[in-house]
């Protein structure tokens, strides 16, 4: 049987383009070992993250960098086609970390990306395949975390999201307002705004392509911000830093301002904030806290079931649009959670 992968044509200059990756066909191993499943893949989650792993060298201490002709890996949901693993059997929806392909061989004792997705069943009964890569998986997951444990939401605390149309930004933004929260949300042009602001009824929306970022949040928080969920790194955090009441937290889920820049964004130039306010800065990767999952599907699962959360989703068909995907992504041309669709 032959499979479809995606892999790394060469590294990057600068943005990443569609032509940096190719589509080579491979055939799938004959005969499974025990442990092993062969799944046939269905949803592939586009995310931010695959970026950083795309040049020569990644930064210190994250997953390793894709080697030229590797084939890319990332969260997936796919349909068990052949089982030699206990407790999987054929039919079942699995989520695993063995994306960019059609078909993928798992292993039950394989790698799980630092805890973002070892291979686990999935009830799709009520929630679909691929909400467990969005609202109900690693994308929520980070707001949760971010929120709850990492920027220690208390009652009455205003909240600045960045990146809040996209898949952690619109989940976290949504998930502090439905706890009661003012919430402030910025994002890369007018329709996203309007998204922001009519759809996840977010209570102030700022496009960040001004000339003056600190002047707009002000004027969207006018008594200063408690928490900032932090996506996008540099000038954005410097406003934050800037604007944030005396004991506020920032919950660092990402740096994305970085990630397919030429240049590296400059970073914040004020950090003395954080002695002069007693400010709390704190990174986090969500894989690190896998245990709360059930938590955070519980509280969502339920938002999901009353119809109030809008889980936004842009979709591509086909593996082979897979490197426009993460192209759109990067250059803020997608609306909630970016994903592949496989035939
Ligand atoms: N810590 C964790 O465990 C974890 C897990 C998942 C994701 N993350 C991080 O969370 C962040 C959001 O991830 P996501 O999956 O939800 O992606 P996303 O927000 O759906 O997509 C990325 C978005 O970033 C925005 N962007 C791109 N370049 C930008 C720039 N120069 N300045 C400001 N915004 C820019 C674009 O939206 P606009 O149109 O608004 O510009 C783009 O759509 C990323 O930093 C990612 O690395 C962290």
């Amino acid at each position: 049987m032959q499979s479809r992968e995606l892999k790394l044509a060469r590294h990057p200059q600068g943005r990443v383009r569609s032509d940096d990756f190719s589509l080579d066909v491979v055939s799938v191993p004959e005969g499974l070992g025990p442990g092993d499943i062969l799944v046939r893949n269905s949803w592939l989650s586009i995310d931010p993250s695959v970026r950083m792993r795309l040049g020569p060298t990644g930064p210190a201490g994250y997953l390793p960098p894709f080697r030229i002709g590797e084939t890319l890996t990332g969260l997936a949901v796919g349909e068990v086609v052949q089982s030699r693993a206990p407790g999987f059997e054929p039919g079942d929806m699995v989520l695993h970390i063995n994306g960019f392909r059609e078909f993928a061989v798992i292993r039950q004792d394989g790698d799980t990306l630092a805890g973002a997705g070892g291979v686990t069943r999935l009830d799709t009964t009520e929630h679909s395949p691929q909400s467990y890569l969005g609202a109900l998986g690693s994308s929520g997951l980070t707001a949760y975390v971010g929120l709850q444990c990492i920027g220690e939401l208390t009652d009455d605390d205003v909240v600045w999201i960045s990146s809040a149309a996209g898949a952690v930004g619109s989940l976290a933004a949504q998930i502090a307002r439905l706890r009661g929260h003012y919430v402030v949300g910025s994002t890369g042009s007018a329709e996203k705004a309007r998204f922001l602001s009519e759809e996840l009824k977010l209570d102030a929306v700022f496009d960040y392509h001004t000339p003056d970022l600190i002047g707009a949040l002000e004027s969207a928080a006018p008594n200063g911000i408690d928490l900032y969920f932090d996506n996008v790194g540099g000038a954005h955090l410097e406003a934050a830093l800037y604007h944030l009441r005396r004991g506020g937290r920032v919950a660092m889920a990402g740096a994305v301002a970085s990630y397919d820049a030429e240049t590296a964004a400059a970073g914040p130039n004020n950090l003395f904030q954080i002695v002069a306010k007693n400010l709390t800065v704190r990174g986090f990767r969500a894989g690190a806290y896998d245990h709360l999952l059930g938590d955070m599907r519980a509280e969502v699962g339920n938002y999901l079931r009353d119809g109030r959360l809008v889980a936004a989703e842009t979709v591509f068909d086909g593996l082979e649009s897979a490197p426009d995907a993460i192209v759109a992504m990067l250059r803020g041309r997608t609306v909630g959670k970016t994903l592949c669709r496989l035939r």
